[in-house]
């Protein structure tokens, strides 16, 4: 529920999916997590009050109900790691293809981004089984993000992927694309889940699951996200404050204000 700009980081995440196509989203959560739901409840006082008081511009900020979604809630009940949260989901996902959305990870400033929309259209066209969302990392980073090893690019911003590795050292990693938080899987994944051995900290890796895909001959592929799409990462301190920085100047009514409290607090805080 930590905020960027004018909302919450998780509100972003939705409003993304909903614009590429997502009508019923499952949110996989944890013990303490019930101000998600409440914050996507509908709330007749706070409305009340914001008509009252005639905030229009904040009344769109809570206008849930035209995000035209249907939200569902499930707790993954002990932390063992992402493919053991994903687990969480195989009632609600069922026989059918499905995206998952990590967090942590917003796609695009003020998250317009059609990423999702077209690794869904190529996991229809190429039947493929999984379909990641990848960005180019400094090398020193790989070991940060589960990294994929590609087969050259067959297809403009498409690239066939042979292994994955979660969180190489740099000298291991067999590329520098790093899986981007999104992800589209057929619910073959959720078998290989049951499948996959706890790591050293008894977490269930994702992608070790994927891995499992490509030994098993199934097609694996990744979208590159382009320059607009990039990911903001919002998992440590240093990219939040950047993340935040760059959303509020960018906010089209508080950003030109910003924008010059930040100029006077960098001349103030200039190294002489
Ligand atoms: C997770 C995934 C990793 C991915 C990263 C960013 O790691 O396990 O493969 O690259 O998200 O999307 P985490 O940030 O949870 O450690």
């Amino acid at each position: 529920m930590l905020p960027v700009g004018r909302k919450p980081i998780v509100q972003y995440v939705v409003e993304e999916l909903v614009a590429n196509g997502a009508r019923e989203v499952l949110f996989v959560t944890g013990r303490n997590k019930a101000s998600i739901e409440n914050h996507f409840d509908s709330d007749p006082e706070l409305i009340r009050a914001l008509n009252q008081g005639n905030k229009q511009d904040l009344l769109r900020e809570v206008e849930f109900e035209e995000l035209n979604a249907n939200f569902f809630y499930t707790r993954q009940r002990q932390q063992r790691g992402l493919g053991d949260a994903i687990l969480c989901a195989e009632n609600f996902a069922g026989e059918q293809p499905f995206v998952v959305a990590l967090g942590d990870s917003i796609l695009g400033l003020h998250a317009h981004s059609r990423a999702v929309a077209r690794m869904v259209e190529l996991f229809e066209q190429r039947h493929a089984s999984c379909v990641v969302a990848v960005e180019e990392v400094a090398r020193e980073e790989t070991m940060h993000y589960g990294v994929i090893h590609p087969a050259p690019e067959d297809q403009e911003g498409v690239l066939r992927v042979l292994q994955l590795v979660e969180k190489p050292s740099p000298e291991d990693a067999p590329s520098n694309y790093a899986i981007a938080g999104r992800y589209v899987f057929s619910p073959l994944i959720f078998d290989l889940l049951r499948r996959v051995q706890p790591d050293k900290r008894g977490e269930i890796q994702l992608t070790d699951a994927i891995q499992m895909l490509c030994e098993e001959g199934k097609r694996v592929l990744a979208v590159k996200l382009s320059g607009e799409e990039r990911r903001y990462d919002i998992g440590n301190f240093p990219s939040y404050f950047e993340t935040f920085a760059e959303f509020a100047l960018a906010d089209p009514v508080y950003g030109e204000g910003f924008r010059r409290a930040l100029e006077e607090m960098l001349a103030r805080h200039a190294v002489r």
